[in-house]
């Protein structure tokens, strides 16, 4: 989307972090931003200070775990502003634990937050985006952890890496269409992601004080700062960028990983099992 002014965003938990940053670099940029976030004063006073800059603002409180809610959120966002152009997933919480070890109330609220919120707000917004025939653009916030595994984040690694792949399938199926896709992958960024659980539902054990042992949980104060994630959301949409990491210098990990998994294969070519067995290279799609 080469022309973002006067075009409508929704991003979720844009109340906070970097989904504030990317709803104060929308605004700047002349863009239209619905904020979507389960805490409704922190959302209300991103408004007030859009607002206040005199920039075009508006939120709805919205719980990305329900589709019914973030369908509501959709219609709430066409009522204001007519129509919607840009979808932010980016309300996420973090959790550490082990796989094996991880209470199961926080594997689940994990999931439905990181996973379905991402699944709900694909399914509640991108019709009515295709809908207007004036293009637009998705962007889901995964994480490098969604790139390399991080030891002690086995439930939110997981999530991560299933938005990386439902959004590099969606890269391949709207390569040809006037809708852009990127995935969102920050390093650290100094945000409250620590203090996640002072929104964990009742479902999932309420709120809660962040676990010191949690290796999410330590210190993000060193990160990168949220607005200039914002910004650097803002550039990817318009240049139709579709991966968006946030420290290149991070780079080397991934790399490793994809020799690891090089090294899998070299060793499946010269196993005794699949010796003189033909295959194809293609895979269908
Ligand atoms: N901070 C980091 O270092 C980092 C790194 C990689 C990825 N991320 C991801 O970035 C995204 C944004 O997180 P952040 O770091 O800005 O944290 P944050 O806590 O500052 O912001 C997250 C926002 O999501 C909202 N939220 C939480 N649960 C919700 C729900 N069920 N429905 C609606 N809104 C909800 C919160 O109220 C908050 O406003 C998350 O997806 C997170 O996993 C963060």
């Amino acid at each position: 989307m080469k022309d973002v002014k006067g075009k409508v965003a929704f991003v979720t938990g844009a109340a906070s972090g970097m989904g504030l940053g990317m709803a104060r670099a929308f605004a700047a940029a002349g863009m239209k931003v619905m904020i979507g976030d389960i805490e409704a004063e922190p959302a209300q006073r991103a408004v007030d200070e859009l607002k206040g800059k005199g920039l075009q603002a508006a939120c709805v409180k919205v719980d990305v775990t329900s589709l019914e809610a973030m369908q509501e959120a959709a219609r709430k966002t066409v009522d204001t502003f007519g129509k919607v152009h840009v979808l932010c997933n980016n309300a996420g919480v973090g959790c550490g634990g082990r796989s094996e070890t991880a209470k199961m109330r926080n594997w689940h609220w994990v999931v439905d937050v990181n996973l379905w919120g991402v699944v709900h707000g694909l399914q509640a917004f991108v019709p009515l985006i295709q809908s207007h025939g004036e293009g637009g653009h998705v962007v889901s916030t995964a994480s490098v952890a969604g790139m390399i595994s991080i030891p002690g984040t086995g439930p939110y690694n997981a999530t991560k890496y299933a938005v990386v792949g439902i959004m590099e399938t969606m890269m391949a199926e709207q390569k040809d269409a006037n809708l852009g896709v990127s995935v969102l992958c920050p390093g650290l960024v100094a945000t409250n992601l620590g203090t996640s659980a002072r929104n964990r539902q009742d479902q999932y054990g309420g709120a809660a004080k962040p676990n010191p042992k949690d290796a999410i949980a330590g210190s993000l104060a060193d990160g990168l700062d949220p607005d200039i994630v914002g910004r650097l959301v803002l550039e990817a949409i318009e240049a139709n960028q579709p991966y968006i990491f946030t420290n290149p210098a991070l780079a080397h990990l991934m790399e490793n990983r994809f020799r690891n998994i090089a090294a899998g294969n070299a060793w499946a070519a010269s196993s005794k099992a699949l010796a003189g067995v033909k295959q194809s290279a293609k895979l269908p799609g």
